[in-house]
C-alpha cells in the first residue's frame, strides 16, 4: 500500500500527521467507538486489561489521556480511586456524563504544555494509548510530556506493532514484508472502522519507537505485548486467527532517564 500524500479519492476522506486530522477523526470517532465497545473488540479482550493492568494501582493518581477518544477509559480510572485526570482529544467527541475529577479538554496532543488550562501542571501518569503516531514531532511530543511528570510519575504508551502494518501491505501490494517493514513515507491506510475514510500514516520500525524514546530522556521500564487469553481465543477463534497473523500491539511504560 503505497502512499499518495494526501490525494482525494470520490467519496474517501483522506488525512495525514503533518495535515489538520481533526476532521477526519471526527468522521472517525462514532465508528471507533461502536467497534471498542464491540464484545469481541481487541481492545475490550486484549489491550484495556493489560493497558489497565501495567498502569496499576491508580488510587490518588492524576492521570493525563493524549488521545483520550471519548475519554472512557479515564472515567473507568476515575471509578478506580484516581484523581484530577484530564482527557485531551482532537475531536470533542466525549463522553456527555463525565464523574467529578474528569475534565475532557479538544486539543492537540502534539504540544500537550499548550493545550488550554494544562501550563504548569503536572499528572503522576500519562498515557497516550495508540495515539502517538498522531504526534507532529514525535520527539518533542514525547519530551514535553516528560516534563509534565510528576516526581515519580510515568508514561503508558502503546502502539501498533509496526510488523502488522507492513504484512498488510505486503498483501495488498504483493511484496515482501521486508520491504514494507522498511520501507520509508507514507501510506494511506482503511481502518476497518469505516471503509470510506482513509488516515495517511508514516511508517515506522520498532527501532525508530525505540530511539524517539531515547532522544527524549526516556527509558523503558517494562515491554509487553499481550496476547489474547486461551479463553477468549476459544470463544473467538476470528480473533485469534487475526493475532496470530498480525500479532496486535506494544505497551511501554516510560521514565525520565535520571540525570538528563
Ligand atoms: C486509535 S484512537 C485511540 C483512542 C483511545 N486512546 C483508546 O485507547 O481507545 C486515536 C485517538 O487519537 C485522537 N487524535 C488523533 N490525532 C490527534 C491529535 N493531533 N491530538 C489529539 N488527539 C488526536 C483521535 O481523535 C482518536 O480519538
Amino acid at each position: 500500500m503505497a502512499a499518495p500524500d494526501s490525494s482525494i479519492e470520490a467519496g474517501t476522506r483522506h488525512t495525514s500527521p503533518d495535515e489538520d486530522p481533526s476532521q477526519a477523526w471526527t468522521d472517525l470517532a462514532p465508528d471507533y467507538e461502536r467497534a471498542r465497545s464491540r464484545e469481541d473488540s481487541l481492545d475490550r479482550l486484549v489491550e484495556w486489561p493489560a493497558q489497565r493492568k501495567l498502569l496499576g494501582d491508580v488510587t490518588g493518581h492524576s492521570v493525563l489521556d493524549l488521545g483520550c477518544g471519548n475519554g472512557g477509559k479515564l472515567a473507568e480510572l476515575v471509578a478506580g480511586g484516581a484523581t484530577d485526570c484530564v482527557g485531551v482529544d482532537i475531536t470533542g467527541n466525549f463522553l456527555t456524563t463525565r464523574p467529578p475529577g474528569l475534565e475532557l479538554i479538544r486539543g492537540d496532543l502534539s504540544e500537550p504544555q499548550s493545550v488550554h488550562g494544562l501550563a504548569d501542571r503536572t499528572f503522576d501518569r500519562i498515557l497516550f494509548l495508540q495515539s502517538f503516531g498522531y504526534a507532529k514531532d514525535p520527539v518533542r511530543t514525547l519530551k514535553a510530556a516528560r516534563e509534565m511528570l510528576a516526581d515519580d510519575g510515568f508514561i503508558l504508551l502503546t502502539r501498533t506493532q509496526p510488523i502488522r502494518y507492513a504484512l498488510e501491505r505486503a498483501e495488498q501490494n504483493g511484496t515482501s514484508l521486508g520491504e514494507e517493514y522498511f520501507a520509508t513515507g507514507r501510506y494511506t491506510y482503511r481502518t476497518g472502522w469505516n471503509e470510506e475514510i482513509a488516515l495517511t500514516k508514516r511508517t515506522y520500525t520498532i527501532s525508530d519507537l525505540l530511539n524517539a524514546f531515547s532522544a527524549a530522556g526516556l527509558y523503558i521500564e517494562t515491554a509487553i505485548e499481550p496476547q489474547l487469553s486461551e479463553e477468549a481465543g476459544c470463544r473467538y477463534p476470528h480473533k485469534r486467527e487475526w493475532m496470530n497473523t498480525y500479532l496486535g500491539i506494544l505497551i511501554f511504560r516510560l521514565r525520565p532517564i535520571p540525570g538528563t
